[in-house]
């Protein structure tokens, strides 16, 4: 029978300054739920965006723009993120959709009403970069213990939530679920120093935030931003809803995965609420390391001071998804910190995946390509072959293993193992030298026979971790679809035919790249000191216009660099369009006409003056031109020679 097997990341803070560590936590995700999937797994895998609270609100104002208005191009940025590098979730939720505010209001009236939420006053000190509050004591040295940012005094009134009534049977989880918090050591900072010492009720409610989910019982309250947020959980599932099928089939949990620096509320406030509200508890919660620049944490706001590239677009766009992936994902010794450094990142791709996976992909096809054209047949065993035959069947194994154990880095040695012996096969057999001997001619078929099971192997292997270069060295097998049920040894038949492809991994300069990087540095530094990558200008105030008053109608080159479809809807497509220094959420009928894959990249005209308008949940702020045929057929307009975005059109 299926497992279900339900993975969630932390949903992310629209700010708009990722960096590479953001990444961290849903790359491993993503590995993980490609892993159960190809494992035969019913898997759920969710992630989203947590976009309300005093942060948004204060960053929206500074701007003098609405929340929306501010988060709208940073939630399609991070979706192009997961987009560029491979992050194929089931779900993504916003915690300003519809669904997720219905259920977060039932969450508080059943609070409300079981007696575990009262109302009184709050005084003490707030972090507004984390949405946190803390007493006087628990600060360190006047300042956030967490970030050690500046917090603010806070006195108002607020529903509290009774968390100190269930230290308690907090403490007993833990004791008797030993696996439910990892890695262990973790473990003990919430037992001691939480726990242990007595929990404090939670204020759960805020009067002087409005952009928030207002409480059903009091709604000049919005819910604390953290029990809205936890609460994606189970709201993506449709908790309270009419339709809590996903709900009953995936809950609970089998892994939230986080960062080490939000473990408190998702070990401690989430487990209370859910036994409040009488829901069982996740099965796991593990806390990872962070990636850091020279032993602190990796984050935006030091930019500046560091010659580091730590954008995940740029990285992407220079080495490509898998290589980013790959890093992320072999290099952070799991549950520990690990050191960035764009040297350790380039020497780790260099090393691993240009030398040693692609040489062997390389030589390997060119050698049956020479030879034979087709793949040779199987032939007799002699010399190393068991060896190598041996670790390719036993690869599999520790994988899971590793994979059970959510060590990720372990798994790809073990894959890495394979290519290592694979490579030394090659040695050990010399095909160049058996092709000069046509007495040996059978001899090398067999030996480039076992090589290409090796190399097909370690693929299907690699395919949850390496999606790209895996489906590309499957493919050139002939054998692209290859899931785990296919890792027999000895499964390609002979004659299969084998087609070379380009360098999967071409092997980088490091020298020049390090200098192409701080050189690329040095130019965004003015940029990236003063603004967010992406910023919603505030709307320029003009009279917003009907598409009849064609005479007024502002028309602008756009460049699409994100389009996926719209749930749902069969006819609409959703892109996100660059004109010029602004980036636009834009929704057309165009889905019958063009893939997602077709628009991105496009050139394209957009009526940037029409009024924004909400199409199947989704926000539109322009329109992007067609032209008609007779039958109804649509086709883009576009400029007829390359044209920046941005430029008018008249
Ligand atoms: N919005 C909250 C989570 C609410 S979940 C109910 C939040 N968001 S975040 O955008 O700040 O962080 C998202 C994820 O990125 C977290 O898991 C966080 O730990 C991770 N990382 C951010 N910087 C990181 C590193 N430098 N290294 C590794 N992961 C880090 O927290």
């Amino acid at each position: 029978m299926k497992q279900t097997y339900y993975i969630t990341t932390p949903i992310y803070y629209p700010s708009g300054n990722w960096h590479i560590g953001h990444c961290y936590t849903t790359v491993i995700c993503d590995a993980l739920a490609r892993f159960h999937k190809l494992s035969g797994d019913d898997v759920f895998f969710l992630t989203g965006t947590d976009e309300h609270g005093q942060k948004v609100e204060k960053e929206a104002l500074k701007r003098g723009i609405t929340p929306r208005e501010f988060i709208d191009p940073l939630v399609f940025e991070l979706k192009d993120m997961w987009r560029l590098l491979d992050v194929e979730y089931d779900r993504f939720l916003r915690t300003t959709d519809e669904e997720h505010v219905a259920c977060v209001q039932k969450i508080y009236q059943k609070l409300y009403e079981s007696g575990d939420v009262y109302k009184s006053e709050y005084e003490g000190y707030y972090c507004t970069p984390c949405e946190s509050f803390w007493t006087e004591a628990q600060l360190k040295d006047g300042k956030c213990p967490d970030c050690g940012r500046e917090v603010v005094l806070q006195k108002e009134e607020s529903y509290f939530f009774r968390l100190s009534k269930y230290a308690p049977a907090l403490l007993e989880h833990y004791q008797k679920n030993p696996e439910f918090l990892q890695p262990k050591s973790r473990v003990n900072e919430m037992v001691n120093n939480f726990l242990k010492a007595g929990l404090q009720d939670l204020s759960i409610s805020r009067t002087t935030v409005k952009w928030g989910v207002p409480l059903p019982f009091d709604p000049k309250h919005t819910a604390y931003v953290w029990i809205d947020a936890l609460s994606n959980y189970i709201s993506a599932l449709g908790y309270g809803s009419d339709d809590d099928s996903l709900f009953r089939k995936y809950w609970p949990a089998d892994l939230h995965m986080v960062g080490k620096e939000i473990v408190r509320f998702h070990a401690i406030i989430w487990p209370a609420v859910l036994m409040a509200l009488g829901l069982p508890l996740p099965k796991q919660i593990y806390g990872h390391g962070w990636l850091l620049i020279g032993g602190e944490k990796l984050s935006k706001s030091k930019e500046a001071e560091r010659p580091e590239l730590t954008d995940p677009y740029e990285l992407v766009k220079r080495y490509g998804a898998d290589a980013v992936r790959y890093f992320l994902l072999r290099e952070i010794p799991f549950g520990s910190d690990g050191e960035y450094t764009t040297e350790r990142f380039l020497n780790r791709v260099n090393a691993d995946l240009a030398n040693d996976l692609g040489n062997l992909v390389s030589r390997t096809q060119a050698m049956i390509a020479q030879n034979f054209g087709n793949l040779p047949p199987r032939g007799a065993q002699e010399g190393t072959d068991g060896e190598l035959i041996a670790v390719c069947e036993g690869a599999y194994g520790k994988v899971k293993a590793a994979m059970d154990a959510l060590d990720a880095p372990a798994a790809l040695s073990a894959i890495f193992a394979l290519v290592s012996r694979a490579n030394k096969y090659i040695d050990e057999t010399t095909p160049w030298l058996l092709a000069k001997d046509p007495a040996k001619r059978e001899r090398l078929g067999a030996v480039l026979y076992n090589l290409a099971e090796a190399v097909r192997i370690a693929a299907i292997l690699l395919r949850p971790f390496l999606p790209r270069a895996a489906q590309a060295i499957l493919q050139s097998f002939s054998c692209g679809e290859s899931g785990f049920g296919a890792l027999a040894f000895g499964t390609l038949a002979a004659g299969t035919p084998v087609t070379r492809i380009p360098p999967l991994f071409p092997r980088l300069d490091v020298k020049k790249e390090l200098a192409a990087v701080a050189a690329l540095n040095a130019k965004n530094a003015s940029k990236t000191q003063s603004a967010p990558k992406v910023q919603s200008a505030p709307r320029p105030e003009k009279q917003e216009i009907d598409i009849s008053d064609f005479e007024k109608v502002e028309l602008k080159v756009g460049e699409v660099i994100a389009c996926e479809r719209v749930p749902k809807a069969d006819k609409l497509l959703h892109e996100t369009v660059r004109i010029g220094g602004e980036t636009r959420s834009i929704v057309s009928g165009i889905a019958k006409y063009y893939t997602p894959e077709e628009m991105v990249g496009k050139r394209v005209v957009v009526v940037t003056n029409l009024k924004p308008v909400t199409l199947r949940g989704v926000l539109s702020e322009g329109m992007i031109l067609c032209a008609e045929d007779e039958n109804g057929g649509l086709a883009l307009v576009s400029p007829e020679r390359a044209m920046k975005s941005g430029g008018s059109v008249r």
